[in-house]
């Protein structure tokens, strides 16, 4: 069997990884990674299985990279939260459908597509701050406020309060992977702390006042829930909105930015047939997938493939590699928003998980990239290396500089 030495913090794989993908399709499509301790599934049709089967590979810790457990000091800092606050894409059924059922009934398309003039305004107030500049880190400039104030002003969240929810949410996602000092890992705890009590406090104060906003529909759906959930599970849901609703579609602006800017071409063809923008976003979706894997955790024996699996194992499922299967997509390192096929990307998951925010996040990226090309006349990266975020499961940019013809 070949070893594929999977390490995506390294700055090698950090710039591409793909090419080690490719390799573990070929030749040990379901690899063990030493350096981690847990299992990776490559192919298209593994991971597809996975996410389907979920009552062997079950979600629990779906965020979580590493199982060492964390140090006493930094449990002690989260013990004074709801250290077992269920998140929707960490439980199994029947908690799982439950909150789902919770979301479903208050994340609804009508409240979604309501939202596309806003996004259109939001991002038309973002790109006419930054245009008289010239040139700007687009990532903090443009990709990190825009889903960031979508998300806050659906849950009616004041917006004065974002930059301290962004933080936050950056530092809960970083507590889940290996590789932090102690120091790094107790401020994340008590940013994870500061998320919760900040979200519990607002659902206090939609109880007693609610108003026109999804927070206070998910109270009025979590009201008619039989058996009752736990306080944490409600408060769980729009905290789970925020981090998973605006980190994602950061990423995938930077992402569509880089696809787009790096061959001449792509990005004027955009511009001169706007109708092609939608398969563009899936296709950079597929390309560069923003979530390129989440966890499993086995309940029982499993063979994929040639690969057994015993029972407890932890999994990471490789969307990012099985979007670019050669089995499923032809040529899959091209770009071609005209390939057949392309709905097949598992860029938003598949099964009971899939991607509750998907119609959002493509709304919002339909929109970002129309305007961008739109107003920003002549938009090119600055030259340079590319700034990969160190995050185990994502692929997006740090920072990414970009600049444009003066108007
Ligand atoms: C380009 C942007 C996005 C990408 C690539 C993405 C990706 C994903 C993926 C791969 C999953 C499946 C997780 C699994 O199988 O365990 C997922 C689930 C989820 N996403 Fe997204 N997402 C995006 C945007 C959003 C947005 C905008 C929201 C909400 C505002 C959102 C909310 C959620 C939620 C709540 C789940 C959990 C669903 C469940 O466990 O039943 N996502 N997302």
């Amino acid at each position: 069997m070949t070893a594929i030495d999977f390490d995506p913090l390294s700055p090698a794989q950090r710039e591409s990884p793909y090419d080690l993908y490719a390799e573990a399709r070929a030749h040990a499509p379901v690899f063990y990674a030493e350096r981690y301790g847990f299992w990776v599934v490559t192919r298209h049709s593994d991971v597809l299985r996975v996410l389907k089967d979920g009552e062997t590979f079950s979600s629990r810790d779906a965020l979580t990279s590493s199982h060492v457990d964390l140090p006493p000091e930094v449990q002690a800092v989260l013990d004074e939260g709801w250290p077992e606050m269920p998140v929707i894409i960490d439980t199994d059924a029947p908690l799982h459908t439950a909150i789902r059922g919770l979301v479903t009934k208050a994340f609804t398309p009508r409240r979604i597509a309501e939202m596309a003039p806003r996004i259109e305004e939001l991002a038309s107030e973002l790109i006419g701050e930054l245009r008289p500049d010239g040139e700007a880190d687009i990532v903090r400039r443009f990709a990190w406020p825009l889903p960031l104030t979508v998300v806050g002003e659906m849950l009616g969240v004041p917006r004065a309060d974002l930059p301290r929810l962004h933080e936050w949410s950056v530092h809960w996602l970083r507590l889940k992977q290996p590789g932090a000092t102690l120091e790094q890992q107790l401020e994340w705890a008590k940013s994870t702390v500061e998320l919760q009590r900040y979200f519990m406090a607002l659902l206090d104060e939609r109880e007693r006042s609610p108003g026109d906003d999804l927070t206070s529909a998910l109270l009025a759906a979590a009201a008619q829930i039989e058996p009752p959930l736990v306080r944490e599970a409600v408060m769980g849901v729009p905290l789970d909105l925020v981090v998973a609703g605006h980190v994602t579609v950061t990423r995938a602006i930077g992402n569509a930015l880089v696809v787009l800017l790096r061959e001449h071409g792509r990005a004027e063809e955009l511009y001169t047939d706007p109708s092609l923008i939608p398969a563009a976003v899936e296709e950079i979706l597929r390309l560069e997938s923003p979530a390129q894997g989440l966890y499993r955790t086995t309940t029982r024996e499993v063979t994929i493939g040639d690969t057994t699996l015993p029972a407890g194992a932890r999994v990471m499922v490789h969307y990012g590699s099985a979007n670019r299967d050669e089995r499923v997509f032809a040529c899959p390192a091209d770009y071609e928003p005209r390939r057949d096929g392309l709905n097949r990307h598992l860029a938003f998951g598949k099964g009971v998980h899939f991607c509750i925010g998907a119609p959002l996040a493509r709304l919002e990226l339909e929109i970002a990239l129309r305007l961008l090309l739109e107003r920003l006349p002549g938009l090119r990266l600055v030259g340079g290396p590319l700034a990969w975020e160190p995050i185990f499961f994502a692929r997006g940019l740090e920072r990414l500089d970009v600049s444009w013809d003066p108007s």
